[in-house]
This record gives C-alpha cells, sequence and structure tokens, in this order.
C-alpha cells in the first residue's frame, strides 16, 4: 500500500466525524504554526495527528527536501524549458547564488540599485516629463508581469508616497482608453512589463500608449522605461538602455514581481519599503528551507491543500481575504497556483496520477459574504475556505470598521466549523412563534451542515513586510503542491494553443477566408462578428 492509499483509508474512516469533536483544551495550538508575523491555524479541518502524520510522510517520500534545495542552490529544476528557478535570489540580494559555474549574484544587486536610482529620481521630480515631474505610472503587462504589481500596489496604498499608479493588462482597448483618459501624457511615465517583449496583448497596448502620448510629447519614448530579458527587442523599440531593467530566464513570469517586474511598487511605496517587502519574502525563504516540515507553514499549507483536493476531492479553493487592500489577492493566486499545477502531465511525461491543483477563486470579505458564502454554507459541494485575516487595520480612527470586519471572519469560520441543526433551527422558529406544518417546512431551510473545513492566516498588520512573507509563503506552498504530484511547477504550455488560433483567427476577423476545418461554432461566431 502507498501512502496515497493510506490516506485514502483514512479518509474514508474519518469523513463522517465532525471536526468540532477534535477539539480539546490543545488543538487549536496543535494545529497551527507560527513564523515571523504570521499565525497559520488549519484546527478547522479534519486533520488529526495520524492524518498529519500521513501527509507529512508524502512530502517527505516525494523527496521534498531535496528538490527544495535544488531549488535553492540553482539546479535546472524546470526542467521542460531546461532552466533554473530562482526568483528567491531577487530578494536576498546580499546571498551567493551560483549557476553553471557563475555567481548571479552581482548582477540582481547591480540591476536593484539601477531600479532604486530610477525610482528615487522619479519619485524625488528629478526625472522628468515633457510636462515636468512625473504624477502617473502606467505599468503595461499581462499575467505575471501585471499580477503581482497590481496585487502589491493596492495592498500596500497605506505606504504609498511616490506618483500615482495604474496598471493596464487586458488587449481590450477599453482598459487601455479607460486608464489613459485622464492622465496627462506629458507628465505620464510607460513602463512597458514583458519578460519576452513579444506577448501580442502588451505589445498592442504598449503601441497605443506610445501613440496616445505622440500626440503631445515630442519625444515619447523619453518617457518610457522597460521590464524584460529581452534588451535586443526593448532596443529595437526605441526605449533606452538606461531604462530596461532585466532578468533572467531563471525568473518565470508569476513569480517575478520581486526583480524588475515590481518596479511600479517601488515607485509607488519607495526603495526603503520595497526592501522592507523582499526581506519578508527571504525571511520565509529561510524558514521554508530551514524548518521542520511538521512546523513549516508553506509544508503545511500544502498539505491541507492536498488533504483537500487530492484525498478528499474537493476540487476548489476559496481566498477570502478579510482585508480590503487584497482585493487582487485571489486573481494574483489564480495565476500563481493554476498556472503552476494546472498540468496532467508529470515530470517524467507520464499521466498525472492524480487530479492537478484546484480551481482557486475569492473575494474579500465581507462583499463575498453578500454573495456566494449562500452555497459554501448550504450548496451540496464542500468548498474549503482560507481566511486571510489582519489584526489591526490601517485607519485608527474608524476602529469600529475593524472590529466589525474581524468579528465578521471568526464568524464565518465558525459557522462552517458548527453548522446548526435541525433541532436548533426547530428552536429559533419556535421562539419567533411558528409551530406545525408551517414549522416543520421552514425549519429545513434553516440547517446548515457544517462540518465544513477552513484555515486561517492571521497577521498583525498588511505592511510590506508582512506582504512579502505572505506571497513567499503561497510561492513556497505551490512548489510544495507541485513536487508532491509530480509536477512542474514552473512552465506554463498550457497557454500556447490558445495565443496561436488567436494569431490565426485574427485574419478572418478581419474579413479573411475561413478554413474548410473549422468548426461549425466558431464559424458561426465569426460570422456574427462579422455581421456586426
Ligand atoms: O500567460 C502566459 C504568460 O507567459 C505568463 O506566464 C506570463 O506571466 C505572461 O504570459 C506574460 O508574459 P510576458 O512577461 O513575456 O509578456
Amino acid at each position: 500500500m502507498s501512502i496515497w492509499d493510506d490516506l485514502a483509508s483514512r479518509h474514508a474512516a474519518v469523513k463522517e466525524r465532525a471536526i468540532l469533536s477534535l477539539f480539546d483544551d490543545r488543538r487549536a495550538a496543535e494545529f497551527s504554526a507560527r513564523f515571523g508575523a504570521l499565525l497559520f491555524d488549519y484546527s478547522k479541518t479534519n486533520i488529526d495527528a495520524e492524518t498529519r502524520d500521513l501527509l507529512l510522510g508524502l512530502a517527505e517520500g516525494a523527496g521534498l527536501a531535496a528538490r527544495r534545495e535544488a531549488m535553492f542552490t540553482g539546479a535546472r529544476i524546470n526542467e521542460t524549458e531546461g532552466r533554473a528557478v530562482l526568483h528567491t535570489a531577487l530578494r536576498n540580494p546580499d546571498a551567493q547564488v551560483i549557476v553553471d559555474g557563475r555567481d548571479v549574484m552581482p548582477g540582481v544587486r547591480e540591476t536593484l540599485a539601477r531600479m532604486e536610482a530610477f525610482a528615487e529620481d522619479v519619485r524625488a521630480g528629478r526625472f522628468l516629463g515633457q510636462g515636468g515631474a512625473i504624477t502617473d505610472v502606467v505599468n503595461i503587462g499581462i499575467g505575471g508581469s501585471d499580477l503581482g504589481p497590481a496585487m502589491a500596489v493596492l495592498a500596500l496604498a497605506p505606504y504609498h508616497s511616490g506618483p500615482r499608479c495604474h496598471f493596464v493588462s487586458n488587449v481590450d482597448g477599453a482598459h487601455v482608453a479607460d486608464t489613459l483618459k485622464d492622465l496627462n501624457p506629458e507628465t505620464t511615465l510607460i513602463i512597458v512589463a514583458s519578460k519576452t517583449f513579444t506577448t501580442i496583448e502588451t505589445m498592442t497596448n504598449a503601441d497605443t500608449a506610445r501613440a496616445w502620448m505622440a500626440a503631445r510629447v515630442a519625444e515619447p519614448a523619453a518617457q518610457f522605461a522597460a521590464l524584460s530579458s529581452a534588451s535586443d527587442r526593448t532596443g529595437a523599440y526605441g526605449i533606452d538602455p538606461a531604462r530596461v531593467f532585466g532578468f533572467e530566464d531563471w525568473v518565470g513570469g508569476r513569480y517575478s514581481m520581486w526583480g524588475p517586474i515590481g518596479l511600479s511598487l517601488m515607485i509607488a511605496i519607495g526603495p526603503e519599503r520595497f526592501r522592507e517587502f523582499l526581506a519578508g519574502g527571504a525571511a520565509m525563504d529561510a524558514h521554508f528551507r530551514s524548518a521542520p516540515l511538521a512546523e513549516n507553514l508553506p509544508v503545511l499549507l500544502a498539505l491541507v491543500g492536498i488533504w483537500h483536493n487530492q484525498i478528499c476531492g474537493h476540487a476548489t479553493r476559496a481566498v477570502l481575504p478579510y482585508d480590503q487592500r487584497l482585493l487582487r489577492l485571489p486573481a494574483y493566486l489564480q495565476q500563481l497556483e493554476m498556472e503552476s499545477n494546472g498540468k496532467r502531465v508529470a515530470m517524467d511525461g507520464s499521466d498525472l496520477a492524480r487530479h492537478s491543483g484546484p480551481v482557486v477563486w475569492g473575494e474579500p470579505g465581507t462583499n463575498g459574504q453578500h454573495a456566494f458564502y449562500q452555497l459554501i454554507h448550504q450548496g451540496t459541494r464542500v468548498v474549503p475556505c482560507e481566511f486571510l485575516l489582519a489584526a489591526q487595520g490601517h485607519e485608527p480612527d474608524l476602529a469600529h470598521h475593524h472590529r466589525l470586519l474581524v468579528a465578521n471572519c471568526l464568524a464565518q469560520s465558525e459557522a462552517l466549523l458548527r453548522g446548526r441543526s435541525l433541532e436548533e433551527a426547530r428552536a429559533m422558529l419556535e421562539q419567533k412563534g411558528l409551530s406545525g406544518a408551517e414549522l416543520d417546512r421552514q425549519a429545513r431551510h434553516r440547517v446548515f451542515p457544517g462540518n465544513r473545513p477552513s484555515t486561517t492566516l492571521a497577521y498583525p498588520q498588511l505592511t510590506p513586510e508582512v506582504l512579502g512573507q505572505i506571497i513567499a509563503l503561497y510561492e513556497h506552498r505551490v512548489f510544495v503542491e507541485g513536487v508532491i504530484l509530480g509536477i512542474n511547477s514552473f512552465d506554463q504550455w498550457g497557454v500556447e494553443l490558445g495565443k496561436e488560433l488567436a494569431v490565426a483567427l485574427q485574419p478572418m476577423i478581419e474579413g479573411g477566408p475561413v478554413p474548410d476545418d473549422k468548426d461549425g461554432s466558431t464559424r458561426q461566431l465569426l460570422a456574427f462578428v462579422r455581421g456586426h
């Protein structure tokens, strides 16, 4: 029997058990782990000591320790692309990291220093647009070249001390048009963020922004910067190498916000705060690399994920930040987790033995409560929930709002755990004066099955350092899940086919011939669009 089989048997044995029955004086502490500013509480899941031991055995059996070391030391663990995976080096600039016999860190430090000098120049009004000091920065990128900085710029709004930052990603002209319409081209800096500098959405938006600027600015290229690994292409686009910030192929797109792709964040919060963000990530790296598996936050998060998805069969995972400024965290995690672990073939080319990573979705509480929590509480499918909770907000004058926010977060995980029995529902209705057949009919609708698992990640306040810890925590969680599933979490071949078909379809949308082998639905939709 494999550990997977043991876990399946364990699940069969405990699946009807009430999670609430597991609680004694010690459970909350024993099924929680702390690191840095973070408390990760997974006691409101059906994981007990025996299950946890099996899960830890799964991680050990998958060779996690060796894979982890291989990642940190620059081995080419992204085997399908033949690349090392070293985004961790970006947040630990004082380290020494050797790739192919060469210390890559002098290059990292030099780029970071150039970014800092440029960010300071922009913030201090030394770098000027045609109309004077820069008032607005527009980051044009998509996927990993957008979601990280867009999420973090919003998350760290209380720390903003620079020009306003905007993000354009969608090739839908509405996005660039709505973003630029109120900006002054003479005081706007455009940052084209694209690792490859070929992504069609980004290059189309960059061209549009350049034309918008050219209408008012004599030298638009002078107000452009680029974040890219492709210096030949940024040069051909006319961007001065002094404003090109490069990174190497061992930084994957969705792991890239710690380096040049984070430039807009650095401009918004300043280099010092950006360093705090990096330090938070680096601290989580050190913890992940050295803490015993049973106390290791990324490992525990991953094991809870594996338990719920691959063992219990819950296909989705809701991320529910009780922190409005983490509005974009679910979208960020969708890319991080689903682009990394949404794979059907294992590293060795065989079919994946189990399901790939979960569908990740979510919204900040309390908004979600008034939208989709109904299904989470009373729907027929179980949705494991991951709550995030800041003990403190940044609005001391509005502390009563924060108390209400916290109360709601705790109430939701408690409600999921406890539920409400038929007897309780009946008693409640009797108190309201209902009786007889009407009471019987109404009571069932008010029953909550409960016993629905959730975890809570709590932190004191969403500072740059804490955000760094949280994001690095999720990155490593994805890595651990990938190792256990035998997946390469660092390629993304699944995005290719749609891109190729889009290129082929474009001339058809413009009226060109439609090949005979196009399916009937696509032909019909093409005809509809062409007809309008
Ligand atoms: O969606 C595929 C993808 O390659 C992502 O992995 C990446 O983050 C995004 O496109 C953007 O790529 P680039 O930075 O090269 O424009």
